[in-house]
C-alpha cells in the first residue's frame, strides 16, 4: 500500500491562519511583528525563498522588509546593515539568507544578529540553549518537521529516528529536538559507510543531505516515516528531494513530498518566531511602562 502524503503545506496554512490570531492581538496593543530579510546576490534559489518567506509575512499580517545587496558585498556593509537592524524597533527578527558568497565570514555574519531577533536560532547562545532545551528561538526547518510530526500524530519517543545530514541549519539542530522527545538518534551524512543498512532500522527518517536520489526505496524501513528536507532542481527543471518518492512512497508508512512538505512548514516557523519575538518585546515594553510598586 502507498504511503500516506504527510500535507506540509495543509498544515503550515493551519498554522499561518493561528499565527493571524496572535498578529490581532499584538495590534490591538500597537504593535505589528516585523521580519527583515538580508540576500546576498541574485542566486534564483534564494530569491524563491525569501520571496516565499516575505509572501507568507504579507498574508499572516507582519511588516517585512528585503535588504538585497550585491554579491560582492564587503563585510564591513553588511555588518553596518545588520547592525541598523538590530536597533530599528519596526524589526522583531532578522535573517540572512544562506549560503553566504565566499568572501564573506558566515559565523561572523550571523553571530552579529542580536539573540533576540534571531528567529533562524543560529546564534551560538540560542543552538547551545538547545543542547539544553531551552532555547528562545529553535532553527526553522528542524522545528517544522517536529512539528509535521506532532501535529499528524506521529508519535517520537522511543522510536528509532534516524537521520541524514549534519549541517547547523538542519541535521544538527534536528537529532538535537529528536533526543530531546526521547526518540534514539542516529545521526549519518552521505559518506557513511553501508548507510542503507542504517536507514533500514529508521522508524522515522529524515533525510537533509542535499544530494537527489541519496535514499531508494529499498533503504526504507517498511511502515517507516520518511521526511525529505531535500530541495533539488534537475537539469530537467523539476524540483525533487533527496529520497526516491516513487520507491520510498512503497515502502513507507508516511511520507513528505517536494515540494509541499517540509518547506511550506519552515516558512511557518519562521513566522512563528517571528510572532514570538514581537510578543516578547511587547511584553517587555509592558513590564518597562508598569509603575513601580
Ligand atoms: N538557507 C537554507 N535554509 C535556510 C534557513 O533556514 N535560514 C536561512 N537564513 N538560510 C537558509
Amino acid at each position: 500500500m502507498a504511503a500516506i502524503l504527510l500535507d506540509g503545506a495543509a498544515v503550515a496554512r493551519h498554522i499561518n491562519s493561528e499565527l493571524k490570531q496572535r498578529v490581532t492581538k499584538l495590534s490591538k496593543r500597537g504593535v505589528q511583528p516585523g521580519l527583515a530579510a538580508v540576500q546576498l546576490g541574485d542566486n534564483p534559489a534564494a530569491r524563491i525563498y525569501v520571496h516565499n518567506k516575505v509572501r507568507v509575512c504579507a498574508e499572516v499580517g507582519l511588516y517585512s522588509e528585503v535588504h538585497r545587496l550585491d554579491a560582492d558585498c564587503p563585510e564591513r556593509v553588511l555588518l553596518t546593515a545588520l547592525d541598523k537592524l538590530n536597533l530599528n524597533s519596526r524589526i522583531h527578527g532578522i535573517i540572512v539568507q544562506l549560503p553566504l558568497p565566499r568572501h564573506l565570514d558566515t559565523a561572523r555574519i550571523v553571530q552579529s544578529i542580536a539573540v533576540d531577533k534571531d528567529v533562524d536560532g543560529f546564534n551560538w547562545r540560542n543552538l547551545g540553549a538547545l543542547v539544553d532545551g531551552h532555547p528562545l528561538f529553535v532553527p526553522c526547518t528542524p522545528q517544522g518537521v517536529m512539528t509535521l510530526l506532532d501535529r499528524t500524530g506521529i508519535p517520537v519517543e522511543g522510536r528509532h529516528a534516524v537521520v541524514i545530514g549534519r549541517s547547523g541549519i538542519v541535521g544538527k539542530p534536528m537529532a538535537l529536538l529528536l533526543i530531546g522527545r526521547g526518540a534514539t538518534v542516529t545521526v549519518c551524512n552521505s559518506k557513511t559507510p553501508n548507510l542503507a543498512h542504517i536507514t533500514r532500522q529508521a522508524d522515522i527518517l529524515v533525510v537533509a543531505a542535499g544530494r537527489p536520489g541519496l535514499v531508494s526505496g529499498e533503504m526504507v524501513k517498511p511502515g517507516a516515516t520518511v521526511i525529505d528536507v531535500g530541495i533539488n532542481r534537475l537539469p530537467n527543471g523539476k524540483l525533487v528531494g533527496d529520497v526516491d518518492f516513487e520507491g520510498a512512497q512503497q515502502r513507507a508508512a508516511y511520507i513528505t513530498p517536494v515540494p509541499g512538505g517540509v518547506g511550506p512548514m519552515t516558512v511557518a516557523m519562521l513566522v512563528d518566531n517571528t510572532v514570538t519575538a514581537a510578543e516578547r518585546c511587547a511584553a517587555a515594553q509592558l513590564l518597562a511602562a508598569a509603575p513601580a510598586s
